[in-house]
C-alpha cells in the first residue's frame, strides 16, 4: 500500500482580533470586579505551554503519568470499542499521551483523520506537523479554537472518537462544565465515542504537593498569567510581588490556585483600560483543578446522554479514564 506524508490543514476558529478582544473582555469581568479571577486559557501563551509541558515531567505531578498507564494499558480495547476513523482531541497541547491512541486506532486499520483543538497555535502547528510526519496516510485538521465556544465545528466528522485528556475538564467551573458537556454531547451524533481523563479525590497533601512542586515550575505557570497581561495588554504586574497560594477546597473538591498581592500596589492594563488598586493580602484566583469520582462522572456524562462504556483507572486509583458512547 502506498502511504503518503500528508501536509496538515490548520483552521482558525478564532477570529483574527479574538485573543485581543476575548482577553480585554474576560480581563475587565474577572479582575475588575471582586473576587478577583482570571479564566485559564490564557495560561497557555508559548511561555506558557513550555512551562506546562515541564510541569507535565516534574516527579511531584502524577496525573500525565497515571493517565499514560492507562492509555497504555488501554488504548488497543479503548480503539477497538470506538471503531473511529477519526479522532479528535481537545486541548490537545503537545499531543504526546496521543499518540497511544493514535497508534493503537491506525493499526486497526480505520483511522483517517486525526483533529486536534487548541486554543495555542504554536504548540498546536508543531504537534500536527509531528504528527503528520509520522502517521502516513492519516490526514491531520488542526483547528485553533476554544472549546467552549467552538464544539459545533466537530459535528460534521462521522464515527469519532473526541479525546478529552489531562483532566482539563476540572479546570472548568461547575456552570462551564455542565455548558460544555451539554455542547460537545450535542457535536456527537449516535454511536460517536468520548474519551475523558480525570484527576481523582485524594489525599490533600499529594494533591498539593503536585501543584506546588519544589523547583517551583507550577507558580512560573501560574504567574504565567500575570506576563501574558503585560505582553498583551501592556500591563505592568511585577511577578515577584506576588505570593503563590495553592489550595486544597475540600468543600468544593477542587484545588484552587491564587496569587496573592503581597504589599498593597496599583497595577495598570492599558490594552484593557483598566487600573487595578489591589489592598495587601488581595487574592487573584487564576485557575482552579476539581477532582472527581468515578460515579460523579458517569453520571456527569449520563445527564447529557452519554453512556460510560467503560472505566479504568492506574493501578494507585489517582487517575481515571472514562469511555462513554452517545446513545
Ligand atoms: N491534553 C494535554 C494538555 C493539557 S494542558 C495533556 O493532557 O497533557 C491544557 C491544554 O488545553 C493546553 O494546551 C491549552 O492551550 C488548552 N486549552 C485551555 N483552554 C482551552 C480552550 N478554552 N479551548 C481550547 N484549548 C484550550
Ligand atoms: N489540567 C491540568 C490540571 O488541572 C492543568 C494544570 C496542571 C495546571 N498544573 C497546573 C493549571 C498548575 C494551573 C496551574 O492538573
Amino acid at each position: 500500500m502506498v502511504s503518503e506524508v500528508r501536509t496538515p490543514r490548520l483552521a482558525v476558529l478564532l477570529e483574527p482580533d479574538w485573543a485581543a478582544e476575548a482577553l480585554v473582555a474576560d480581563v475587565r469581568r474577572g479582575l475588575g470586579t471582586t473576587p478577583r479571577s482570571l479564566p485559564p486559557k490564557w495560561l497557555y501563551d508559548e511561555r506558557g505551554s513550555l512551562l506546562f509541558d515541564r510541569i507535565t515531567r516534574l516527579p511531584e505531578y502524577y496525573p500525565t503519568e497515571a493517565e499514560r498507564s492507562i492509555l497504555a494499558a488501554r488504548a488497543d480495547s479503548i480503539a477497538a470499542a470506538s471503531g473511529a476513523s477519526t479522532l479528535v482531541e481537545l486541548g490537545s497541547g503537545t499531543s504526546d499521551k496521543t499518540r497511544l491512541l493514535l497508534d493503537a486506532l491506525s493499526g486497526g486499520g480505520r483511522l483517517e483523520r486525526f483533529v486536534p483543538v487548541d486554543v495555542s497555535e504554536e504548540i498546536l502547528r508543531a504537534a500536527a506537523d509531528q504528527i503528520a510526519a509520522r502517521y502516513h496516510g492519516v490526514a491531520v485538521d488542526a483547528v485553533v479554537g476554544d472549546f467552549t465556544l467552538h464544539l459545533s465545528h466537530l459535528a460534521r466528522y462521522p464515527n469519532k472518537l473526541i479525546a478529552f485528556l489531562g483532566g482539563t475538564l476540572g479546570n472548568l467551573y461547575l456552570e462551564e462544565r455542565a455548558a460544555f458537556l451539554g455542547a460537545l454531547a450535542d457535536a456527537m451524533s449516535p454511536g460517536d465515542h468520548l474519551l475523558l481523563g480525570t484527576d481523582l479525590v485524594k489525599e490533600a497533601d499529594r494533591l498539593i504537593a503536585a501543584y506546588d512542586d519544589s523547583a517551583g515550575v507550577t507558580e512560573e505557570f501560574v504567574k504565567n498569567a500575570l506576563l501574558v497581561l503585560n505582553d498583551q495588554l501592556d500591563a505592568d504586574f511585577d511577578p515577584d510581588a506576588f505570593g503563590y497560594v495553592p489550595f486544597w477546597d475540600s468543600r468544593m473538591r477542587r484545588m484552587d490556585l491564587r496569587l496573592r498581592a503581597e504589599v498593597p500596589q496599583q497595577v495598570r492594563i492599558p490594552g484593557a483600560d483598566l487600573q487595578l488598586e489591589l489592598a495587601a493580602g488581595e487574592e487573584i484566583r487564576i485557575e482552579i483543578s476539581t477532582k472527581f469520582t468515578t460515579d460523579q462522572i458517569a453520571a456527569e456524562l449520563a445527564a447529557v446522554d452519554l453512556e460510560v462504556v467503560e472505566q479504568w483507572t492506574d493501578v494507585r486509583d489517582d487517575f481515571a479514564l472514562t469511555l462513554a458512547r452517545r446513545g
